[in-house]
């Protein structure tokens, strides 16, 4: 097969960044449908006002169709979220504990606090994202998302069992088994995770611009991962999780967390897809299984794939007085997305 036309993808977590780097990364993302667009910013995007403002800027930078969310912190009001979703301005609540990734700080410390907006949420059939790792300073780094089912994930789920949850960027057969085991959770799967694993980080040289979080994982996990992606299950679907940052920012003594896939995440999706023989189940993963979590249609429209000569995509891109250098897998990619005109 060396041609694939599925329904248009949507990219079910991005970071648009604001300002410049949302004008240079916007367009980057415009194979995609509709896109979840997180609320990380400085400061973050925590009212229904917020988030409407932001989705406007999002909108004259060039990505037509972003879903709100909101930042959930221990000062968020019930009805402001409630209302804001009823208002078709958000579509999810994001849930960071404080200090597990880039801009977090803003972030839940303390579950017990959040528990009348969680409540409020579950009534009112509003999603919550969560970035799935605990911080606490004895929990190494590999073990975060792992611990973060057991402590935070099973107790919240039991007590909010009718609050509609995604499972971010899983990155281990843990998350993945605790997926399947509750029915309609759903869990996004990015690019890197599917493609990489912690020696392509760091066996050889320490590679910036494969550390994201939750950091990679060994290959144990990311094959687990690309068995779950191909598998065509209703509760695995694609968020790219692309994180630009300056290139000046990743390519430092202490590095920021992020992959830039944006502008080839398709193709590299579809270098995963044919590896494992199962270009037939793409479609489900970026494009219909996202929108069925979420009770939303499919897209309409289509894109197709073509396999050929290597894909060559630019080291950086640049503009808006901002660099961002993109995620190189280091091989050859052979897909490209050639649009229907
Ligand atoms: O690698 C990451 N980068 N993980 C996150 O959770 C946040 C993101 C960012 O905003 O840069
Ligand atoms: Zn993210």
């Amino acid at each position: 097969m060396d041609s694939l036309t599925i329904r248009r993808p949507d990219d079910w977590h991005l970071h648009l960044r604001d300002g410049e780097m949302l004008r240079l990364v916007a367009p980057a993302s415009r194979h995609f449908g509709r896109a979840i667009v997180m609320p990380n910013l400085v400061p973050p995007v925590v009212t229904g006002d917020d988030a409407r403002a932001y989705r406007d800027r999002v909108i004259a930078a060039g990505f037509a169709k972003p879903l709100m969310t909101l930042y959930l912190t221990e000062g968020t009001d019930p009805d402001d979220v409630v209302r804001a979703h009823a208002d078709g301005v958000i579509h999810a609540v994001k849930l960071y504990p404080a200090g597990a990734t880039t801009n977090s700080a803003s972030g839940v410390r303390d579950m017990g606090r959040v528990r009348p907006v969680l409540a409020a949420m579950e009534a009112a059939g509003v999603p919550l994202c969560l970035h799935g790792e605990v911080t606490a300073a004895e929990v190494d780094i590999f073990d975060r998302e792992a611990a973060f089912l057991d402590r935070v994930l099973t107790p919240l789920r039991a007590a909010h069992p009718g609050l509609k949850l995604t499972l971010e960027h899983v990155t281990t057969s843990d998350a993945v088994d605790w997926v399947r085991a509750h029915p309609g959770v759903g869990a996004t799967i990015t690019v890197q995770h599917l493609m990489a694993n912690r020696n392509d980080m760091l066996a050889g040289g320490m590679r910036p611009h494969f550390y994201c979080l939750p950091i990679l994982k060994r290959d144990t996990h990311q094959a687990v991962l690309r068995r779950a992606a191909t598998s065509g299950e209703a509760q695995f679907f694609l968020g790219t999780d692309s994180a630009p940052h300056p290139t000046h920012a990743k390519e430092a003594s202490c590095c920021a967390a992020g992959c830039f896939t944006a502008p080839h995440a398709l193709p590299l999706l579809a270098h995963v897809f044919e590896a494992e023989g199962a270009l037939d189940r793409m479609e489900a993963f970026a494009s219909l299984n996202g929108p069925a979590h979420y009770g939303l249609p499919a897209n309409d429209d289509t894109i197709t794939l073509t396999k050929g000569e290597p894909l060559d995509f630019p080291e950086r891109i640049e503009g808006h007085g901002q660099s961002v250098t993109l995620f190189d897998p280091g091989h050859p990619v052979h897909w490209h997305v050639t649009e229907p005109a």
